[in-house]
C-alpha cells in the first residue's frame, strides 16, 4: 500500500462537469459516538478538515443528518466554508426528519423544494452541486414510480438551485425511469462485499450510462433493511482478514478497496467520526488488490 495518504490514489470520476476523487467521505457518522451520545464538536470539525487535507473532495450529507446537538450540514459549513473550488457536496432529499426527529415524507414538488432550500441555507451555498432523490423509507429500497418527484427536482435544476441530479435506494427500473426525464450523475445504494450484491447488475447499467454508483455501508455492512447501527453481516470475515494481513491493511480497508476495484464508476463515501479511521479509509484508496484477492473476495459474495 502507498505510504502517502491521498484520496486521489484511486483516481477520479466526473460527476457531470465536476471532477471528484473516487474516495470520498460520508457525513452521517459525525453526529454521535458509538454509545449514542453527542460527538465532540471539535473532533467532528477536525475530521472534516483532515479529510479535505487528505484530498477528499466529495462529501455526502443530508439536512436530516442531525442529532439533538449536532447537524452534519452545520459542521460541514463551519469546518470548510469558504469551500475549496474543487469540493463537491452531495445531499439528498425525499424522506426527511422534522425538528423533533420524526420521519416525514417529501412527496410533492413543494416539499422537495423546501428540502433543497433547507440544504442550501444550512450549507451556506447559492445552489447544490448534486442532489439525490432518495426514495423509500429507512434503508428499504423504494418501490413504485419516481417520475413526479424526479420531475420536480429536474425543474429545480432548470431554475438553477441544483447542478446535477442523482437517485438513491433504487433499482434498475428507477434508473431507467429517471434517465428518461433528466441526466443522472449518480446512484447511491446500500452495497458491500456481502450485502445487496444484486446491484452488480445496476453497477453495469450505471457504467453504460456514465453514471457513478456510490455504495453506502461498505464498511459497516449493516444487514439490509435493519438498523445502520445494528449488527453487521460479517460473512467471510476470515477471508477478508487474510487478504488484509497480506497487504498490511485492515479489514475495513479491504472492504472499501473491494468496492473501488469493482468498476471505475464506483465511488466510496465511508463515514466516520474517528480521525484514525478517517486516515485509514483514505489510505484504502492506495490499496491495490490482486486478481487473486478479488477472486477470493468475490467468492464470499
Ligand atoms: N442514501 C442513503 O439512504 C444513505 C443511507 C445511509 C448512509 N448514507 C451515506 O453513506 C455514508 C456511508 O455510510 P456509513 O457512514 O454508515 O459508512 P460505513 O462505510 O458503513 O461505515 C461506518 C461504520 O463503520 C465504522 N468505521 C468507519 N471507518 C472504519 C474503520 N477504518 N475501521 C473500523 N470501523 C470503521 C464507523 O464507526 P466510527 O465512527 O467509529 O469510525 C461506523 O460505525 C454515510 O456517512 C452517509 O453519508 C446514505
Amino acid at each position: 500500500m502507498s505510504t502517502t495518504i491521498n484520496a486521489n490514489a484511486a483516481g477520479t470520476w466526473e460527476l457531470g462537469d465536476r471532477t471528484v476523487n473516487r474516495l470520498g467521505f460520508g457525513a452521517m457518522r459525525l453526529l454521535n459516538n458509538a454509545d449514542g451520545g453527542p460527538s465532540d464538536r471539535g473532533r467532528a470539525v477536525e475530521v472534516l478538515r483532515t479529510a479535505v487535507e487528505l484530498g477528499v473532495n466529495h462529501i455526502d450529507t443530508a439536512a436530516f443528518y442531525f442529532s439533538a446537538l449536532r447537524s452534519a450540514n452545520e459542521l460541514i459549513n463551519t469546518a470548510l466554508a469558504p469551500y475549496p473550488d474543487d469540493l463537491v457536496i452531495t445531499t439528498k432529499v425525499g424522506p426527511g426528519r422534522d425538528p423533533s426527529g420524526d420521519w416525514v415524507h417529501a412527496d410533492d414538488e413543494k416539499e422537495l423544494r423546501g428540502q433543497v432550500e433547507e440544504n442550501i441555507r444550512q450549507l451556506g451555498l447559492d445552489h447544490l452541486d448534486v442532489v439525490n432523490l432518495r426514495i423509500g423509507s429507512g434503508l428499504d429500497r423504494g418501490e413504485g414510480s419516481l417520475k413526479e418527484r424526479f420531475e420536480a427536482l429536474a425543474e429545480l435544476q432548470r431554475e438553477g438551485f441544483i447542478r446535477h441530479l442523482g437517485i438513491s435506494n433504487v433499482g434498475v427500473e428507477h434508473l431507467e425511469e429517471a434517465l428518461a426525464i433528466a441526466p443522472v450523475v449518480c446512484v447511491q445504494n446500500q452495497y458491500g462485499l456481502v450485502t445487496r450484491r444484486e446491484d452488480d447488475a445496476l453497477i453495469e447499467l450505471c457504467a453504460k450510462h456514465g453514471v457513478a454508483f456510490v455504495p453506502f455501508f461498505a464498511i459497516g455492512g449493516a444487514i439490509p433493511g435493519a438498523s445502520p447501527f445494528g449488527p453487521a453481516d460479517r460473512t467471510g470475515e476470515d477471508v477478508v482478514a487474510e487478504v488484509a494481513k497480506a497487504h498490511g491493511a485492515t479489514a475495513a480497508q479491504v472492504r472499501l478497496a473491494w468496492t473501488l476495484h469493482k468498476a471505475p464508476n464506483v465511488l466510496a463515501i465511508p463515514g466516520t467520526g474517528d480521525p484514525a479511521h478517517l486516515r485509514e479509509n483514505v489510505a484504502a484508496a492506495g490499496l491495490r488488490l490482486t486478481d487473486e484477492d478479488m477472486t477470493r473476495l468475490e467468492a464470499i459474495g
